[in-house]
């Protein structure tokens, strides 16, 4: 009896440690209240913060991404921009809005084209680093549309900022991402007042574990408590930005600035598969994507094969995206601005069309996938990193469920600061020139040319699984053109296979963007997997990382209540989730 009982007490003492230990190599923690997976431990805590203070999803959400932007900087802040997909319990309804950078008035489909004595890398940097490849940033207006059109009204907005302002303020350790990066891009950094006190003295990277802050940004972080978005579109914060801007080679102007609104879009839906998946409509591409990828793989799986990974499983992803990438620079671009024929490409008996391509034991060429519509497709000649973006998650007691992707683009956006803030580089994310690929591969398309306030195609896609009206799955990701098909891949595994947000995101992935004709996969993934794909004719090249997924899945129980919040940060980048 008694060594027994003592085993019970020791197996109680073990099962914390063994469930910690769990959570860290999966990146997983299960929540019964509320949750945030974010891809920082700390951003996570600054929206759980906010959701213990009373405040919903849409607060929660807010601080998340302002904590973000102190603490990842590589990836996010004040000075980019990006998408939120919000679904209100209480009315069970959506929300989509854009806060997508936007082009300067001066823009010009001929701004990034090659100029005359440039070799291939000035070129490509033009719209990669520097005062011309910064956007319009979105990101205040949209961190403000979130609190006033969807909070809770219970927090203040000095509240919501207060986790970021503190910690720019008092300081944050760097992660191993940050010794990466700034080992690469190094003098390019240096130069900058708020980056260059993060290196050391002597040194020439930031080492990691390395105790930084912003005292910079939590003077701005002020003056949004205080006054919200106005300063950074018509204040001290705008004005800062114009002569940072301009003095780095750049156009924009105060004019610019004062121009800039949150676009209020209605996000894309569709039944595959038993869901209901609501996701990112253009400007974004991940939505029509996704969509049209799912499209496909209900043809091509029958349910005997939908119910655990295999090479024909894996077959049939890499098939359905080559297609969807083509349509991706032939047909998108801001649907502001451009004739974007999103449901032409999404009808059913197009899909029907380009499923009949499939081979189930050979890889086709993404030329047989091409499938041009009845209007003329504005064709593109044959086209010759990752961490500047930061997707999270947030469910809240009452139901609501936040799905948040934010960017700089590349890492350290411009590479230079305005009022303590990193400018993004988001205009490589326009077609430099119709053919040239940009920092991701994907292929310049004429619809996605620059033009005046014109917002570049994106593939960030956050998405929210139903399951009749109930939301079941949130997931984004960071990692440029991966980042629909990682998206893609992690809420299958989980919709299809049953994984926990932890086995989701554990399980390897495999990518393809139609061009060049590679199918890329995960270090560690099963040999019997990548050696089936590359027996099917794929040709097969390896990456360390797809991407880096944040992911909440919510189980109910039979009174339909929730009844676990499953969070998961991508170990890919080392996030931690936060809740109750
Ligand atoms: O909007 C986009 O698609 C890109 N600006 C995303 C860049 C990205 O994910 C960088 N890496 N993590």
């Amino acid at each position: 009896m008694r060594s027994r009982l003592s085993l019970t007490v020791a197996l109680a003492l073990l099962v914390p440690v063994l469930v910690a230990q769990q959570a860290e190599d999966t990146g997983e923690a299960v929540f019964a209240q509320y949750a945030v997976a974010s891809d920082h431990e700390l951003a996570s805590q600054a929206g759980a913060e906010v959701l213990a203070a009373g405040g919903n999803a849409a607060d929660a959400a807010a601080a998340t991404m302002l904590a973000l932007g102190v603490v990842g900087p590589a990836s996010s802040g004040l000075g980019g921009g990006g998408f939120a997909l919000y679904y209100r319990a209480s009315d069970h309804s959506m929300h989509y809005i854009d806060f997508r950078e936007e082009a300067p008035g001066a823009a010009t489909a001929e701004m990034f084209a090659r100029r005359e004595g440039d070799d291939e890398q000035t070129a490509a940097n033009r719209s990669r680093a520097g005062g011309l490849a910064v956007g319009v940033p979105g990101e205040p207006a949209g961190v403000e549309a979130l609190i006033e059109q969807l909070g809770s009204g219970r927090v203040t907005r000095s509240q919501i900022v207060a986790p970021a302002m503190r910690r720019a303020r008092e300081g944050w350790d760097t992660t191993p991402l940050w010794e990466r990066f700034s080992r690469w891009l190094g003098e390019s950094l240096r130069a900058d007042p708020v980056f260059g006190r993060w290196f050391p003295r002597g040194s020439a990277f930031i080492p990691s574990g390395h105790h930084v802050d912003n005292p910079a940004l939590a003077r701005t972080l002020g003056e949004f408590a205080a006054h919200g978005a106005e300063p950074f579109y018509r204040g001290r914060v705008a004005r800062e930005i114009v002569r940072q801007v301009r003095a780095h080679g750049g156009v924009m102007t105060a004019e610019d600035l004062a121009a800039y609104r949150v676009a209020v879009r209605e996000p894309l839906v569709a039944e595959h598969f038993g869901r209901r998946w609501v996701t990112a409509p253009p400007p974004s591409a991940g939505g029509v994507t996704l969509l049209a990828s799912l499209g496909l793989l209900e043809r091509w799986l029958p349910p005997s094969l939908r119910a655990e990974d295999s090479v024909y499983f894996r077959h049939a992803l890499v098939e359905s995206w080559k297609g969807p990438y083509t349509d991706r620079h032939l047909y998108l671009g801001d649907p502001d601005h451009v004739d974007v024929p999103t449901a032409a490409l999404l009808r059913g008996e197009r899909a029907d069309q380009r499923a009949r391509v499939f081979h189930p034991m050979l890889a086709q060429p993404t030329s047989r996938y091409d499938l041009p519509l009845d209007t003329p497709p504005r064709r593109a000649a044959r086209p010759g990193g990752d961490a500047g973006t930061s997707h999270f998650c947030v469910a809240d007691a009452e139901g609501n469920v936040a799905a948040v992707t934010t960017t700089v683009n590349l890492p350290f956006g411009a590479r230079f600061t305005a009022a303590g803030l990193v400018l993004n580089d988001q205009m490589d994310d326009f077609a430099r020139e119709v053919g040239q690929p940009n920092a991701f591969g994907l292929v310049g398309g004429a619809p996605n040319l620059p033009g005046p306030s014109r917002r570049p195609l994106s593939s960030m896609s956050p998405t929210i699984v139903f399951e009749g009206d109930r939301p079941i799955l949130c997931a984004g990701a960071a990692g440029g053109s991966r980042i629909i098909t990682a998206t893609e891949q992690v809420l299958l595994f989980s919709v299809l296979f049953g994984d926990t947000a932890g086995e989701a995101l554990a399980r390897r992935r495999v990518h393809h963007q139609g061009d060049p004709a590679t199918t890329s996969y995960e270090e560690g993934m099963d040999e019997a997997l990548v050696d089936g794909l590359r027996r099917r004719g794929h040709d097969m090249q390896s990456l360390d990382h797809s991407a880096v997924v944040q992911v909440i899945r919510l189980v109910y129980g039979e009174d339909g209540a929730v009844t676990q919040i499953q969070a998961g940060s991508d170990p890919r980048k080392g996030g931690r989730p936060a809740g109750h």
